[in-house]
């Protein structure tokens, strides 16, 4: 039931075509199906050439996002190769989990001269997948910052027809205009254009209506005090060369990290985040 399938792809399968497929390269989760349902988009142009970050899935990012002085954009985890510490294993209740890790290098600390080490357990449930994820400083004298976050790529029919919950009240960090803060209004936010938003302070919980076959996702997250809301609309996806022209009403970025402020790490010290994701049917179909 459980199998590695080629020495850069990890797959959990936990049987009803239920399956989730990690790429080493950042380890990047490239596929979660539910019953051989999508859940997560990539570009059909994405690079999977062990180089470039992949666009789509759950890319990692970390140490930095956005841009960086030290190196490259969302820092350098999602385009680092990771280790797999435990291959995928059924758990007693039928769950199947695997573990991951990505310790500093020569490549790590040409850009970024600390240690660290960093595990990321996946476990998939029938309907969710949940991340989490320990990051560990091991020095004895040098403390580090760093950001975090999970760049979640869902897979929707239509972006226009989703909404998000949770962000009614929240500030937020426009992207799209020169990074003014503003404070949401709306109950729901709907996306309608380019949009590129860091929500600050934001709840553990957010419902995103009319993903794939108009189910509903539930993040829930965990120290993961921003929620960054992304789609980049008709001209910025004809500025990237791994997104098609006309892919963008199809994906809808709801990222949780630490990005407005970053984490502070003390020596010998541990920070720990998690996220579930969770498909669930509307109520209405459950009476069906
Ligand atoms: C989002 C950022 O998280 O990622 C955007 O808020 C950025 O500003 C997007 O454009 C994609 O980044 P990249 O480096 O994968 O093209």
């Amino acid at each position: 039931a459980v199998a590695v399938a080629a020495t850069s792809v990890v797959v959990l399968d936990r049987g009803n075509n239920t399956t989730c497929t990690i790429n080493l390269h950042g380890a990047t989760v490239v596929s979660w199906r539910v019953n051989n349902q999508e859940q997560l988009f990539v570009s059909k142009l994405a690079s999977f050439d062990g180089k470039k970050a992949i666009r789509g899935g759950i890319p990692f990012v970390f140490p930095q996002f956005g841009p960086w002085s030290f190196g490259p954009q969302h820092g350098f985890a999602r385009i680092t190769r990771w280790h797999l510490d435990r291959a995928p294993e059924r758990l007693h209740n039928g769950d199947v989990e695997a573990i991951f890790s990505l310790m500093d290098n020569e490549f790590t600390r040409s850009i970024w001269n600390y240690q660290f080490r960093i595990t990321y357990r996946l476990i998939l449930r029938e309907k969710e997948l949940h991340f989490h994820i320990g990051v560990y400083n091991p020095s004895k004298d040098l403390s580090f910052t760093f950001n975090m976050l999970l760049h979640t790529y869902l897979k929707v029919p239509d972006v226009r027809r989703c909404q998000i919950t949770g962000l009614q009240g929240c500030h937020f960090i426009d992207k799209t205009r020169e990074g003014a803060l503003y404070q949401e209004g709306r109950e729901v936010v709907t996306v309608n254009e380019w949009t590129d938003r860091i929500y600050q302070h934001t709840p553990q919980e957010h419902v995103i209506t009319n993903v794939v076959s108009g189910r509903k996702m539930r993040l829930h997250k965990y120290n993961f005090p921003d929620t960054v809301i992304w789609n980049p609309w008709i001209d910025r996806s004809r500025e990237m060369s791994d997104f098609g022209d006309d892919e963008f009403p199809n994906m809808l970025c709801v990222e949780a990290g630490n990005v407005s402020s970053p984490v502070i790490l003390l020596p010998g010290s541990c920070f720990e985040a998690s996220q579930i994701l969770q498909q669930f049917k509307c109520p209405y179909e459950l009476a069906v």
